[in-house]
Order: C-alpha cells, then sequence, then structure tokens
C-alpha cells in the first residue's frame, strides 16, 4: 500500500506527466525496444513510429497519478487494456522490463536522482498498477484455455478460403489446423494475427476483428489494404497458407442487458465488427438497431448483400451506406444509400432524440470526430462505446 506522501508524490507529478509524458514514454520505449528487440514480436511498430502507444500510455500514466488514491475507477479502462495484452500474449514476467525502463526514463527526462521521493513512490505505485494488470490479465488467460477448443497464446489457423469483397478488402476464412471447434465469441470482439514476414526480424502483429457472428467452424477476418502487413496478407497468403492466431478478445459487443435502440456508426475498416453486431442485433428479440457507415464509393457497398439478409429477418433494423456520390434520387432499396458524409446535419436527421446506445468503429481521427459530435447532439459518454483501429488511450476513454 502506499502511504500519503506516496500518494500526493504522486498526485503532484500529475502535472509534469501531462506536459511530458510523450517525452517520457518515448524515450522509455527507445530504451527498451534498444535492449529488448523481441518485444516487436508484440507492439505493432507503426503504433510505436507515428506516437500512438506512447501517447496511449502517457495517457494512462497521467490517469493512474490523478486517481493514485481511487485506482479502482480505472477499472473499466484497465480491462479493455488488458484484452488487448491478453491477445498481444503479455507475460508477467514482462512486467519488471516495462518497469525498470519506465523508472529509467523518469529519472532520465524528469532529472530525478535514485532516492528521489516522487521516483520511490512511482516504483511502488508501478508495482501496485502492474499487480492489478497481472491479476485480470491471468484470470482472462485462465478463462480462454478453460473454454472448450480454447488455447492460449497463438495457434496455427489454414486459410480456408479467400475471398475478394472490393477492390480494397479481403475476407480470409481461417480454420484451426487441428481443426478443433472454436470457443464460442461475441461480435464485435479481434483476434491477433502473426505475420511471418520476409525480411523481418520478428513476426508482425496485427489485430483484426472478426467480421461475422460465430460460427463454430471458422473465423472471418476483413482486411483492408492499407500498409506493410496487410498488403503482404492480400498479395502473399492464399488458401491453404497457415497464420498464428489468438484467441477472440475485446470488450466492443452489444450489451445483453437492454434492448434500447442500438447505433452502429462507422467509416472504412470500420465496417468489419459492424457486420457481426448488426447481425447479433437483427436476431435479439425487441432490439432495434440502425448502422450507418460510409466509404469510399468503390468499396462502401462490399457487404450489402449479407446486409440484407440480415435486415430481411427483422423489422427493427434499418442500415445506410453512405457516400457523397451516390445518386441523391436512387430509388429505395432495403439498404438504403445516403448521398452524404457522416456529419452532425446527417447524424441528427437519422437519430431524432438520440436515446440509445451508440457504438463506433473506425480511425482515431473517425471515432473522435463522432464522439465530440454525438456529444455536441447530447448524447452522454457512458452511451458510446467504441473500437478504434489505430490504437486508444485512456485520452479517449476519457475517464476523468
Ligand atoms: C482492435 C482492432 C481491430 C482491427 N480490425 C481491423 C479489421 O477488421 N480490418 C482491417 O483491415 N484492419 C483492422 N485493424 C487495423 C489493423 O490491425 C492494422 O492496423 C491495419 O491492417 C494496418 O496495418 P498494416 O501493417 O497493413 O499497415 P501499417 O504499415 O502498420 O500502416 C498503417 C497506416 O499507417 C500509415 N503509415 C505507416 N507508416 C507511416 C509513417 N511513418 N508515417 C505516416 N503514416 C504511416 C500507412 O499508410 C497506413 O495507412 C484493427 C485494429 C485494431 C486495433
Ligand atoms: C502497468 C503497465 C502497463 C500499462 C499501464 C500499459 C498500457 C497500455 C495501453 C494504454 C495500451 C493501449 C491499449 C489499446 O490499444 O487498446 C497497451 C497496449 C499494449 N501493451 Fe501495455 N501496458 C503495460 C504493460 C505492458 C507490458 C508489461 C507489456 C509487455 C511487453 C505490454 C505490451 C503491450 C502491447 C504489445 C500493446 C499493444 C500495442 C500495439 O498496438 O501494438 N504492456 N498497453
Amino acid at each position: 500500500m502506499l502511504s500519503n506522501e506516496q500518494m500526493n508524490a504522486i498526485k503532484q507529478s500529475a502535472a509534469l506527466l501531462k506536459a511530458h509524458g510523450t517525452k517520457l514514454v518515448t524515450v522509455f520505449y527507445q530504451n527498451m525496444i534498444k535492449q529488448h528487440p523481441e518485444l516487436l514480436k508484440q507492439f505493432n511498430k507503426t503504433n510505436l513510429m507515428n506516437g500512438s502507444q506512447p501517447e496511449a500510455l502517457a495517457a494512462t500514466l497521467y490517469q493512474a497519478a490523478l486517481h493514485i488514491d481511487r485506482l479502482e475507477e480505472l477499472l473499466p479502462a484497465v480491462k479493455q487494456i488488458a484484452h488487448k495484452h491478453v491477445s498481444v500474449q503479455v507475460k508477467k514476467e514482462q512486467y519488471p522490463i516495462v518497469g525498470y525502463h519506465l523508472i529509467e526514463a523518469m529519472k532520465e527526462v524528469f532529472d530525478l536522482a535514485d532516492e528521489d521521493e516522487t521516483l520511490l513512490a512511482w516504483k511502488a505505485a508501478y508495482e501496485i498498477i502492474a499487480n492489478i494488470f497481472i491479476s485480470i490479465e491471468a484470470e482472462m488467460m485462465n478463462d480462454n484455455v478453460k473454454q472448450r477448443g480454447g488455447w492460449s497464446d497463438a495457434k496455427p489457423f489454414i486459410i480456408k478460403k479467400k475471398k475478394h469483397e472490393s477492390p480494397s478488402f479481403i475476407s480470409f476464412y481461417l480454420v484451426p489446423e487441428d481443426e478443433s471447434e472454436l470457443p464460442l465469441y461475441q461480435a464485435g470482439q479481434y483476434i491477433t494475427v502473426q505475420a511471418d514476414m520476409p525480411g523481418e526480424a520478428y513476426v508482425c502483429s496485427r489485430q483484426y476483428s472478426l467480421s461475422d457472428q460465430y460460427h463454430p467452424s471458422y473465423y472471418r477476418i476483413t482486411v483492408k489494404r492499407d500498409g506493410h502487413v496487410s498488403t503482404y496478407l492480400h498479395d502473399e497468403m492464399n488458401e491453404g497458407d497457415v497464420l498464428q492466431v489468438s484467441m477472440p478478445q475485446g470488450m466492443f459487443c452489444l450489451h445483453e442487458d437492454t434492448t434500447e435502440p442500438a447505433y452502429f456508426i462507422s467509416a472504412g475498416s470500420g465496417v468489419t465488427p459492424m457486420i457481426g453486431l448488426a447481425k447479433t442485433a437483427a436476431s435479439k428479440e425487441n432490439q432495434s438497431f440502425t448502422m450507418i457507415h460510409a466509404d469510399r464509393l468503390e468499396d462502401v457497398t462490399a457487404f450489402e448483400k449479407e446486409l440484407e439478409s440480415a435486415l430481411s429477418s427483422t423489422t427493427q433494423g434499418r442500415i445506410i451506406l453512405c457516400n457523397e456520390q451516390f445518386d441523391p434520387m436512387m430509388k429505395i432499396d432495403l439498404v438504403e444509400k445516403a448521398a452524404s458524409r457522416i456529419d452532425r446535419s446527417f447524424l441528427q436527421s437519422v437519430i431524432g432524440a438520440g436515446k440509445g446506445q451508440f457504438y463506433l468503429c473506425g480511425s482515431p481521427a473517425f471515432t473522435q470526430e463522432m464522439i465530440s459530435t454525438l456529444k455536441e447532439l447530447g448524447i452522454s459518454d457512458q452511451n458510446i462505446q467504441f473500437e478504434s483501429f489505430g490504437g486508444q488511450s485512456m485520452k479517449e476513454i476519457d475517464v476523468v
């Protein structure tokens, strides 16, 4: 337990973390990866280089400093991070490595001596915070292996089918090499795929949402051509090839305990979890839902047929595909088309009084824009869930 003096020292360091947190964690990652390059098996190098991972960690440390005397308030955000950690197979033995480099970076960036009381307080606090993560993650890993067909870490899956959905999207149907039945998962969850790419010293890990409802024999992921790993998957991975895959994780799932109207709002590759979520909502009694999705003209209708058949099984669903180049006079189909961006006036016209649960998915810029717009329209934080495809942090989760 921390003493009152230690808690005060940590609270006082919050201002320092707010001002220099990104510099701190940038130094931390640089030094840690230099000494432990094998961590690149787990980290997404792009997120490290573009700063989104350092920012996520900096925001988390800042929130931890503010909440050091009531860490339990951070539990929802901690659980979300723990899902990512389990997916990328973080081990309890790795926490001391992170702790050591974090404290060393604090010394360097904040110019603190070994015996400085703020530094000693952070050492003690890190241990407490790390133990919270370790125990939550141990429980989640244990739950994973206990499930029928469950596993720990990653296991080999064969690409059974590769389907071009549109110019930018390819779906991969993945079946376990050992032919075991797949454990249940919830629509909206994601898996981590490890690509063993030529020229790379380590496998490259990326998350992909499951783009369909549960099926006992395969996982379907849908990959947008966007960079290093996705291009490799598109161009080099074919039917019969093998990928290492983690168990599904993630909290971006339909609330079981409410039948309030659900709104699924996505852009680009953010459509992938929405397909399973919309199908789940369509199969749930008394669940009304509206799915709104925007993309480039050549990609936006990729899943129209599949979504149409989900709609035909319910009288309470509405699906609107958005692209400014749609003809505004087009006849109205079961899946509607709107010649519009998803902006404030469009959202206002669709959601009206706006009571319900809002699920957002897309790039960090898109999710941020939608969160701000929905808040302007009077939707409260508690009714907004999101999955951001470029990494997310407590800054976005807004736990203050
Ligand atoms: C929970 C979760 C679920 C996801 N689900 C899906 C999904 O269902 N489908 C899907 O397609 N993706 C999904 N993603 C995204 C996916 O994990 C990858 O991030 C995505 O495939 C891009 O990886 P990549 O290696 O191809 O691109 P990267 O090479 O990592 O590049 C990513 C983007 O950054 C840009 N970039 C790269 N380097 C730089 C640089 N130095 N400066 C500026 N820009 C740069 C690239 O042009 C590209 O647009 C998900 C992500 C998360 C976190
Ligand atoms: C108390 C200590 C830690 C904190 C506060 C922390 C915080 C975070 C946060 C905020 C994220 C982003 C979550 C998201 O994108 O949804 C993250 C992701 C991640 N963390 Fe941690 N973490 C800690 C310990 C560790 C350890 C010990 C490892 C082991 C190497 C680790 C490896 C990772 C990896 C690989 C990711 C995914 C990054 C990516 O997008 O590639 N973390 N962590």
